[in-house]
């Protein structure tokens, strides 16, 4: 593969310190602009200094501070996003500012950069409850979230600069990826972050509801083989599903992880199962997932250090970090 210059916004974050690596790996520069909102510097600290890497702190919605960036970018990897649900709830604005706002100025700086390819992060939460498992990509869209929705228009805005403009777009639905370096960020979040810091400290696992609701669960390193072969496809206004070919109940994760359990109320608005149906990039891409659950689950224990400076949620805690999520969410789902 020839050598590319790559943009990856949200580059400091969890997915995207993956992505930097396999690029940087494979021989590709980067310029990675993150704004470190949720993502960090030291997330691509193992990196070590590369000349290949340039780290800029910037606003993707402040967009004369970020378009000259992406001068001479040939694939532009699009992943800074807001990505907690509470947070959305509460603070929707912020949300629409950093998906929906800073998704358009990041296409028109690629535009503005005539770059080859443009890969999107979207989200599976585009098909909230869905009818069917596991589920395509010609599912209805559901959003039940201020997060989803927004990611959702980031997405459409993302189609809809590949149909008017020309831009070889391709949106790429994620599902539950975990691995190492996912976000501890202080708000509650995905579950990997809250159990590994709950078994670091001994205390009992908050498991949802009676833990047999289902997740797709893929590992990040899956997840950044997919944009790369996106990225290096002649696909151009396709959505594809990167998901793991599985469901796995949260049950499962506990007897993976050992210890002890409590429960906590399942929430408005959640599904009982994600599952993505990855037919459509395998056939398309010849992408395939790689890593299984048991092997993932392995690797995040053996790094669970990284979840030391992680917040250890208690149901007292969670009951109140939720509020919002059940205010705002209960009526939708009983009217
Ligand atoms: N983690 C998942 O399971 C999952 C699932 C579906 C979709 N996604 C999407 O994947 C992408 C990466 O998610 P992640 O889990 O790595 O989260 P993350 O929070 O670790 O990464 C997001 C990064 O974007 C940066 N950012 C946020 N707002 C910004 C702004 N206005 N300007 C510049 N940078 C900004 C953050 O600082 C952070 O580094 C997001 O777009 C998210 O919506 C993630």
């Amino acid at each position: 593969m020839t050598r590319k210059s790559c943009v990856v916004t949200g580059g400091a974050g969890f997915i995207g310190s993956h992505l930097v690596e396999r690029l940087l790996n494979e021989g590709h520069r980067v310029t990675v602009i993150d704004n470190f909102s949720t993502g960090r510097p030291e997330n691509l600290a193992h990196l070590g200094k590369n000349p290949a890497l340039k780290l800029v702190q910037a606003d993707i919605a402040e967009h004369a501070k970020m378009a000259p960036l992406f001068k001479g970018a040939q694939w532009v990897f699009h992943l800074a996003a807001l990505a907690d649900i509470v947070p959305s709830i509460e603070r929707p604005t912020d949300y629409f500012r950093a998906n929906v706002v800073g998704t358009e100025s990041v296409l028109e700086a690629a535009r503005a950069a005539n770059a080859q390819r443009f890969i999107y992060a979207a989200s599976s939460s585009c098909y909230g409850i869905p009818d069917r498992f596991p589920t395509s990509e010609t599912a209805d869209i559901r959003p039940q979230y201020p997060y989803a929705l927004t990611k959702r228009l980031g997405e459409e805005l993302v189609l809809h600069w590949g149909q008017v403009y020309g831009m070889p777009v391709v949106s790429t639905r994620f599902f539950n990826v975990y691995g190492p370096r996912s976000r501890t960020s202080g708000t509650y979040g995905a579950v990997f972050g809250v159990f590994l810091a709950q078994k670091l400290a001994g205390s009992p696992y908050t498991v949802v509801g009676d833990g047999k609701q289902t997740r797709d669960f893929t590992y990040v390193s899956d997840v950044a083989d997919a944009l790369v072969t996106a990225a290096a496809s002649n696909a151009s206004g396709e959505i594809f599903n990167v998901g793991s070919g599985n469901t796995y109940s949260v049950n499962r994760l506990v007897e993976l992880l050992g210890g002890p359990v409590t429960y906590i109320p399942k929430r408005p608005g959640e599904p009982d199962c994600t599952f993505a149906d990855t037919a459509k990039i395998n056939r398309a891409l010849g992408w395939k997932p790689k890593v299984s659950f048991e092997d993932g689950v392995k690797k995040m224990l053996e790094n669970i250090d990284y979840w030391r400076q992680a917040p250890v949620w208690t149901p007292q805690s969670i009951e109140k970090a939720t509020k919002a999520w059940f205010e705002f969410l209960e009526p939708a789902k009983t009217s």
